[in-house]
């Protein structure tokens, strides 16, 4: 059985790519600090798997311990998805989103060539795409001028990875990019749980539900969408777990780099997503329209032509699913 480390294993992809390995007959292992997430996701996810899950509660800067746990197991490939994530947080903390994305990225780099392991898939995100970019977003649509210390970090990872590949053949890395994740297993039992306040729209709208938080401030209005409000591509991240094992399975991750967009290629606005929301759930959510926030662009939805053509993977489940899927965490 193959043995992939996931990297911020306990955290909201991370988790879900867990349960995605063990379901196509892999072997997961985390290495997680828990510094963004909980261990009694660990627990959570033996009872969804029924199966025992091995992991370390280590930081990935720690070079020492990383190795040391690298060498107590074969291992495949890295699922590399540990980092901080928040954009609004990245604005405040520069220094500790380029220490933690980018000093954990390197630090993991540099046991994994000394353990001999040279296949690697790298969590990257939509945030890199240039605004004003002819939509849908393919991966050969412009990036670089990320606005904020988060996006930044994803795209010098991305460079540093193409570097690697560029200098040394032995490498096998894919770069998935993330569109937005959203919703939960069905069993209700794993989420997205980030420690502190949430600035991603549906753990907001959940909030809201839940009476943690008064109402939604909508971001804007006036945009030129639909209805004014901003447009993402959803995707369920069980779909997106999915999408890490279509890279890896049938002996696809060959030697080289390769991008790929996670998306549902499906664009829906704020009002859209708060509506399929109060359907589903039977909820009602109050919000309020607010200026926009910096940095957001209007609308953002990909072409996921390329994952369908070379991976046979397209999302299987709509934003209504997702929905439904939410209501088991309420
Ligand atoms: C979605 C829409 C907001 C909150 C970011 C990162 C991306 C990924 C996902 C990590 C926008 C509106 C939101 C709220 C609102 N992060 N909104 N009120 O900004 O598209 O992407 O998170 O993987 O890399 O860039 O996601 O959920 O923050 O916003 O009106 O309270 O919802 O304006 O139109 P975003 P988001």
């Amino acid at each position: 059985m193959k043995n992939f480390f996931i990297t911020g294993g306990a955290g909201y992809v991370g988790s879900h790519c867990a349960i995605s390995l063990i379901n196509n007959g892999y072997k997961p292992i985390i290495l997680d600090n828990f510094s963004n997430s909980y261990q009694s996701t660990i627990k959570n996810l033996e009872t969804i798997t029924n199966k025992k899950i091995t992991f370390y509660n280590v930081d990935i800067r720690d070079k020492k311990k990383l190795k040391s746990i690298m060498k107590k197991h074969s291992c495949y490939a890295v699922i590399h998805c540990a980092g901080s994530k928040s954009v609004f947080e990245s604005v405040k903390k520069p220094i500790d989103y380029f220490d933690n994305n980018i000093g954990s990225t390197l630090s993991l780099l540099e046991c994994m060539k000394e353990s001999n392991v040279f296949k690697l898939i790298f969590s990257s995100s939509a945030n890199l795409y240039n605004e004003k970019q002819i939509l849908p977003l393919k991966e050969t649509s412009k990036i670089g001028n990320t606005k904020n210390p988060y996006g930044n970090t994803k795209y010098i990872i991305e460079r540093i990875l193409m570097d690697l590949v560029k200098s040394d053949n032995r490498w096998s890395i894919r770069i998935a990019r993330y569109f937005n994740p959203i919703s939960n297993h069905s069993s209700g039992l794993i989420k997205e749980n980030p420690i502190g306040i949430p600035n991603n729209l549906v753990p907001c709208i959940i909030k809201v539900a839940q009476k943690k938080i008064p109402l939604l401030k909508i971001f804007g209005k006036n945009y030129k969408t639909k209805d004014g409000t901003g447009i993402r591509d959803y995707i369920h991240v069980m779909d997106l777990a999915e999408g890490h094992v279509a890279m890896i399975k049938n002996n696809r991750l060959k030697k080289g780099l390769k991008i790929y967009n996670f998306g549902t290629g499906k664009g829906s606005s704020v009002l859209e997503v708060i509506k399929l929301f109060e359907k589903q759930t039977g909820i009602p959510i109050s919000f309020k329209f607010t200026k926009r926030r910096e940095g957001d662009v209007a609308a953002s939805y990909c072409s996921p032509k390329k994952a369908l053509k070379e991976l046979n993977w397209k999302n299987k489940y709509d934003l209504k699913q997702a929905m439904m899927d939410i209501k088991k965490i309420l």
